[in-house]
Parts: C-alpha cells; sequence; structure tokens
C-alpha cells in the first residue's frame, strides 16, 4: 500500500500520509492539512471523516460485520451474557470465570443509590419523560461521588467509577419508570443475575411476588448485547467529545443519553412502534405510508429502515428479528404489530426507492417489538437502548482518556456577514 497521498493546491504538491486499520481500512491523515495549505476540510454529519482510531468495534457497513473486539455480533449474541459483553468491550478480553464473577460481584454491591435520589425524582412531573429523568440522574452521581470529577486519577478510580454506573445505571432506569407509573419504587435484589435484578426492579408489584422468566431474561441479554457498542455513532461520538474537555465519565454517558434521544438515532425504536400503531390504526394501509417516506414534500420517513453505515443490511437487525419470533411465541403472544412489521419490511425491501437508496430495516425496527412482548411502554424504548450501549460509552470514554486524545474543537468556514461598523439604536 501507498504510504502516502498526492494533494496538489495552489502549484505546491502536498503528501498526505495514509492510516491503515488492522482490518484494511484506509484514512488520509489530514492532521497538518492546515499548517502546510491553511485549508480545512468540510463534511457535514462526519459522513466521510474518522474521528479517531480504535480497538473496540469493527463495522463493515457492505459486508454487514459487526465484531466487538475481533468477536462476532452473531457468536456474542448467541452465547455470551451481557455483563461479561461489558467486561469485553470496557477490558479488551473476555474474562476468565474468576475475572467475570469478581466483575458481576463488583457491579452488584453498586446497585444501591442514595436515598436523597428519590428527592431527586420526586421532583419530577409524572409524565416526564424517562430519558430526561435518566440523564439527570446519571449526571447527579458527580455531586454524590465528587471524586470522580477527576477522569485522569487512578486507574482503580476510574474502575470504581465503571463498576458505580453499571451498578445504578438500571436502578435509575426502573425508578423513573416506577415514577411515570406513579408506583413505589423496587430496591435491588442482590441475589439475583444482572438482567432479572432490573427486571424485578421494573415490574414487580410491592402486594405480589416477582417470578424470573428465564425467556425474558434471556431476551433481555440478547437485546442488550446487540446494542452494547456501534463505533462511533451520534451518542459515542458525543460521549467521547465531552469526555475531551476532561469532563467526568458520568457527565460524558449523561450527554450521550441526551444524544441517543432524537428519534433519528435511539429515539427510533419508540417512534417504530408508534408508526406502526399508526398505520395500524389507519386500516394497516401500508402503501399509504411507504408512499409518504417516497415524498419529499413530506417529513415522513419509515422509522426503523435506513443506516448511515449498513447499506445492505443491519446484522443486528435480522437477530432481532428470529428472536422477536421466538420470544413471542415462548410467551405465547400473538402481537398483530410484528405481523404489520414483517409485511411492511417485505414491501418496503422490494421497492425501487428502498433499492435504490440502500435502506434497509435497522437495529431499532424489531427491538421495539420484543420490548412490548415483556411490559416496557414505548417511552422506555430508548431506555433501553441507552442500558444496552452503557458499556459501549464507557469503553469508549475510557479507550479515549487512556489515549490521551486532544480536546475535541471542529474547525468551520464562516460564511455571515463581513465586518461592519455598530449602528446606535437610535439610527437603526
Ligand atoms: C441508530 O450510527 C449508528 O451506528 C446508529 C445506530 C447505533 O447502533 O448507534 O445504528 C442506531 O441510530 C439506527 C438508525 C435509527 N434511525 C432511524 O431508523 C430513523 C430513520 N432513518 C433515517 O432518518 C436515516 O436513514 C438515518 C438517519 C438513519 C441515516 O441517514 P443518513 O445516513 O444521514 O442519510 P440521509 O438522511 O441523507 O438519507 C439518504 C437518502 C435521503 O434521500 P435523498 O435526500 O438522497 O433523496 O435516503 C432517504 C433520505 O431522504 N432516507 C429515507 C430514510 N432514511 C434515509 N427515506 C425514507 N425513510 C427513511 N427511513
Amino acid at each position: 500500500m501507498n504510504k502516502f497521498a498526492n494533494l496538489e493546491i495552489n502549484g505546491k504538491n502536498l503528501k498526505i500520509p495514509l492510516i491503515e486499520g488492522s482490518e484494511n481500512e484506509i484514512a488520509l491523515d489530514i492532521s497538518k492539512l492546515r499548517s502546510e495549505t491553511g485549508y480545512i476540510t468540510i463534511d457535514k454529519g462526519f459522513k466521510n471523516t474518522g474521528s479517531t482510531t480504535s480497538n473496540i468495534t469493527y463495522l463493515d457497513g457492505e459486508k454487514g460485520i459487526l465484531r466487538h473486539r475481533g468477536y462476532s455480533i452473531e457468536e456474542l449474541a448467541s452465547k455470551s451474557t451481557f455483563t461479561e459483553v461489558c467486561y469485553l468491550l470496557i477490558y479488551g478480553e473476555l474474562p476468565s470465570k474468576e475475572q467475570l464473577d469478581y466483575f458481576e460481584n463488583n457491579i452488584r454491591v453498586h446497585t444501591l443509590v442514595h436515598e436523597d435520589f428519590k428527592i431527586i425524582l420526586e421532583g419530577y412531573p409524572s409524565k416526564a419523560h424517562p430519558m430526561g429523568i435518566l440523564s439527570s440522574l446519571i449526571t447527579s452521581l458527580t455531586a454524590f461521588y465528587p471524586e470522580s470529577l477527576d477522569p485522569s486519577r487512578s486507574k482503580s478510580l476510574v474502575d470504581l467509577s465503571i463498576v458505580r454506573i453499571l451498578g445504578k445505571f438500571p436502578t435509575f432506569a426502573a425508578w423513573s419508570y416506577k415514577k411515570r407509573n406513579g408506583h413505589p419504587i423496587i430496591y435491588p435484589d442482590n441475589g439475583l443475575d444482572y438482567c432479572s435484578n432490573f427486571l424485578k426492579m421494573m415490574f414487580k408489584l410491592p402486594s405480589e411476588d416477582y417470578e424470573i422468566n428465564p425467556v425474558i431474561t434471556d431476551a433481555l441479554n440478547k437485546l442488550l448485547i446487540l446494542h452494547a457498542d456501534h463505533e462511533q455513532n451520534c451518542s459515542t461520538s458525543t460521549v467521547r467529545i465531552v469526555g475531551s474537555s476532561l469532563s467526568s465519565i458520568y457527565a460524558s454517558v449523561s450527554a450521550g443519553i441526551n444524544a441517543l434521544w432524537g428519534p433519528l438515532h435511539g429515539g427510533a425504536n419508540q417512534a417504530v412502534i408508534e408508526m406502526l400503531e399508526q398505520i395500524s390504526s389507519d386500516n394497516n394501509d401500508i402503501n399509504k405510508y411507504i408512499k409518504k417516506a417516497k415524498d419529499k414534500n413530506d417529513p415522513f420517513r419509515l422509522m426503523g429502515f435506513g443506516h448511515r453505515v449498513y447499506k445492505n443490511f443491519d446484522p443486528r437487525a435480522k437477530i432481532i428479528k428470529v428472536a422477536a419470533d421466538n420470544v413471542m411465541n415462548k410467551l405465547g403472544i400473538d402481537d398483530p404489530i410484528l405481523d404489520l412489521a414483517k409485511k411492511l419490511e417485505e414491501i418496503a425491501l422490494k421497492d425501487q426507492y428502498f433499492i435504490d437508496k440502500k435502506l434497509y430495516p435497522n437495529v431499532d425496527f424489531y427491538s421495539g417489538i420484543i420490548y412490548r412482548a415483556i411490559g416496557f411502554p414505548p417511552e422506555m424504548f430508548t431506555v433501553m437502548f441507552a442500558f444496552g450501549r452503557l458499556p459501549g460509552w464507557i469503553a469508549q470514554w475510557k479507550e479515549m482518556r487512556e489515549n490521551k486524545e486532544p480536546l475535541g474543537r471542529p474547525r468551520q468556514i464562516y460564511t455571515g456577514s463581513k465586518s461592519r461598523k455598530y449602528i446606535d439604536l437610535e439610527k437603526r
């Protein structure tokens, strides 16, 4: 491979160094472009621009490949557990039994939160969206653990902050749901595994016992694994850029939660179910909504379809679609929305518009159907995405800090007014 690309600007020849990754991806290193030419590049939405190098996740959008630390998402989703994938993403290797037990026990002893968090929770109106509650509770961890504010301190302190956020995130998520329902909160039960503990805090009612259903626990493990990391997506890039200012892991993850909330990103799983319910209430008129999605003058988009990177299929969507069938069958649920989603996918994938624009179902298209079958309301779907993405955000923040990456501060091209004199108010 050549080590340089040649760039000619104003008669001046520049050798641009090339960077090659372990999967033969190649990038132009333009870190000296401005100092040597006075020029910058611009790429709205960063569709062609890499922000970093990373050892955590590899995607091939054309081949539909997703690997975490070299392990395929298909193997991890079928053979691993969410806590094991958390360890793999954050520490780089599959843990031994002892390492996993130690990691899980460390998380377990941090699931309880300070009683004063209940006061913060009580301050919210009952219909507050759980994503807004969650991002503020996560930021509030800095108030209870001020030592976490300096991320460059000891490795042991970073590890402690990591198990604290992994332990407390599910408690906050479940409590934000209970708040919305007006139900009393349920405290963590550290006799349970990570996912079962969360499900019990979510769905146990004070007057009843909560019976762990392995079908649901397995489905949740798989869904969380499928959302665990996805290289430099919008929310992860947000976590990295906030962390690049030396903000704490809590403040950086909270920013990621807010970026994920948008309907073009993680908020799509809630928007998919709302879209399917709208189509269902409109006599299942799929063709009407396919037409709307193709109409440039109509803001309607087929939610759960399309992806910035995947241009053939999202491997996670394929796994989730199969899992949706399995979970529904095992739970004995016949949800017409699943049949509607499959019919919509079938029609869209045969439509030239979607074929030409390489639009396929993404991770959000079927995930909400499983969350709904488990009992989550739509406003909790993006919280579930955030729960799954938490280890990815942590791993990427940790990698960025360990690599001592510089403060993220993009350039711009100014297109506003040129220099002009101030005009006094009475003369305007
Ligand atoms: C996630 O980055 C990640 O990895 C994200 C994620 C992760 O794990 O972190 O995978 C999770 O966010 C998945 C995406 C969830 N969002 C949605 O399902 C919302 C619907 N999809 C889109 O809005 C869209 O497809 C995006 C935002 C996902 C990607 O859009 P891009 O790459 O910015 O491309 P674009 O918006 O410029 O679209 C290209 C063309 C446009 O038409 P033209 O202007 O070229 O004529 O395709 C059209 C778009 O109008 N298009 C769609 C469409 N998605 C794109 N048309 C109808 N329905 C859609 N869903």
